[in-house]
């Protein structure tokens, strides 16, 4: 069975918004099989968000993702991957359609409320990384 690697990031967790997303995940019958709740640090971060360690955009990303727990998550489904990048919306709020989770809720593509994993390797790789074996 696919799984993928899932994270309610801190705005999601202050906004109350925990709930309505995790209905969201059950409503399209994935399942979610671990969770807890943690808080991140730079040097987690860095390796997590490799590809953009050298954008612009980082330091502040930093910030945010450090400023309170996040809920960390597996979830797993037939294509699991692709259907819960599907139902978070696009990256670029402006560009995630109504109707997924950034489109209905995220007015910041810094602040997008949720993680998922780009394809299936990186989806085991951070499984690892945040759940270990
Ligand atoms: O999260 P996703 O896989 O959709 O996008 P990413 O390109 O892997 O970027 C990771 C995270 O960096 C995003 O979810 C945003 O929180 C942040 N980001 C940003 O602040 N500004 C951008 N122009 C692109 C990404
Ligand atoms: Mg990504």
């Amino acid at each position: 069975m696919e799984r993928t690697y899932i994270m309610l990031k801190p705005d999601a967790v202050k906004r109350g918004l925990m709930g309505e997303i995790i209905s969201r995940i059950e409503r399209k019958a994935f399942k979610i099989t671990n969770v807890k709740m943690i808080t991140l640090n730079e040097e987690i971060l860095r390796e997590h968000y490799a590809h953009l360690v050298d954008k612009p955009f980082f330091p502040d990303m930093v910030t945010y993702m450090t400023s309170g727990p996040v809920l960390a998550m597996i979830v797993e489904g037939d294509d699991v991957v692709k259907g819960m990048r599907n139902i978070m919306g696009a990256t670029k709020w402006l560009e995630a359609e109504a109707g997924t989770i950034r489109g209905d809720y995220a007015n910041s593509t810094t602040e997008n409320l949720i993680h998922g994993s780009d394809s299936v390797e990186n989806a085991e790789i951070e499984i690892k990384r945040f759940f270990g074996e």
